[in-house]
């Protein structure tokens, strides 16, 4: 397949396009990788230059689902298992567990789920302290491929990368191709495909006592970033709480959210 090559201008408006879209943000050291992506994906779907390419994603009417297709194959999805547990179960213990013994049934938004490990592990998290239809339970992305994965409950090897810990063991179980969750844990989410950039459809969600967020800031913009995360805190209730990826501290951006140390964890408290 040829290569399209991509210059400098042609770079700075694709790249732009890109990030006004899903707020994904390419810098310069970031253009060798965006260029293969994209010229990879252009070149499949008939294009011979990436700046024709542009002017389809940008004004064609076919463009807005080329370009859900472009995101698609941009965007990071690594994800596993009992990834940065503690700040899962400090949510679960300080927060869910008394709002469930309160008679209330909480809701927690897991913002960027990728193939849905880290709603999973909630979910699991919450089955195992006979919680689990005490909560509810939101898990977005915004590729519709790692959803449609997701909603299957099958996960390849990487996706467990330490021993099954005990508490999980009731819930999910090795197969010779990977790993198998339980489906009333998948059924116990529901999957919905959200742009964390699109304003209407994340507060079309309503809002949450918990929204996980989880190593996704750190592929926008700090001025992107600082956007979601104002979107993110409205979707909280007062007093409701914020987790970001352990290498994601919002203290840098200020805003109305109430650092708290809960577990050796660090959360990030709407003020009641
Ligand atoms: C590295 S994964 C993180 C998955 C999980 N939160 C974790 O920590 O294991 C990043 C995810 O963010 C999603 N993502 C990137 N931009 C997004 C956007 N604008 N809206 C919603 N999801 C987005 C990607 O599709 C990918 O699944």
């Amino acid at each position: 397949m040829p290569i399209l090559p991509l210059s400098p201008q042609v770079f700075s408006i694709l790249s732009s396009l890109v990030a006004e879209h899903a707020g994904l943000t390419f810098d310069a050291a970031h253009m060798p990788v965006f260029a293969e992506k994209v010229a990879a994906r252009a070149a499949e779907q008939g294009f011979e230059s990436l700046l024709d390419y542009y002017y389809f994603l940008r004004y064609d009417r076919g463009g807005a689902d080329e370009m859900a297709a472009l995101i698609e194959t941009l965007v990071v999805g690594e994800t596993y298992f009992f990834r940065e547990l503690p700040p899962l179960e400090a949510v679960v213990t300080h927060t869910l567990a008394p709002a469930v013994a309160s008679g209330r049934r909480p809701r927690v938004w897991c913002a960027a789920c990728a193939t849905g490990e880290e709603p999973l592990t909630l979910a699991i998290l919450l089955a195992s302290r006979a919680m689990l239809d005490g909560v509810e339970i939101v898990a977005s992305d915004i590729n519709g491929a790692s959803l449609e994965r997701a909603r299957t409950g099958r996960h390849s090897r990487r996706a467990l990368r330490q021993d099954m810990p005990p508490f999980a063991e009731r819930w999910m179980r090795q197969t010779p191709a990977g790993l198998e969750v339980n489906q009333r844990l998948r059924d116990a989410i529901s999957w919905r495909r959200v742009n964390l950039i699109d304003d209407a459809a994340v507060s079309a969600l309503g809002t949450f006592d918990v929204v996980i967020c989880r190593n996704v800031l750190i592929y926008f913009s700090d001025e992107i970033a600082r956007r979601v995360i104002d979107r993110l805190t409205a979707r909280l209730e007062p007093g409701g709480i914020l987790v970001v990826g352990v290498s994601e501290s919002l203290l840098r951006f200020g805003g109305a959210l109430v650092c708290e140390e809960k577990d050796g964890t660090f959360l990030y408290r709407r003020p009641a």
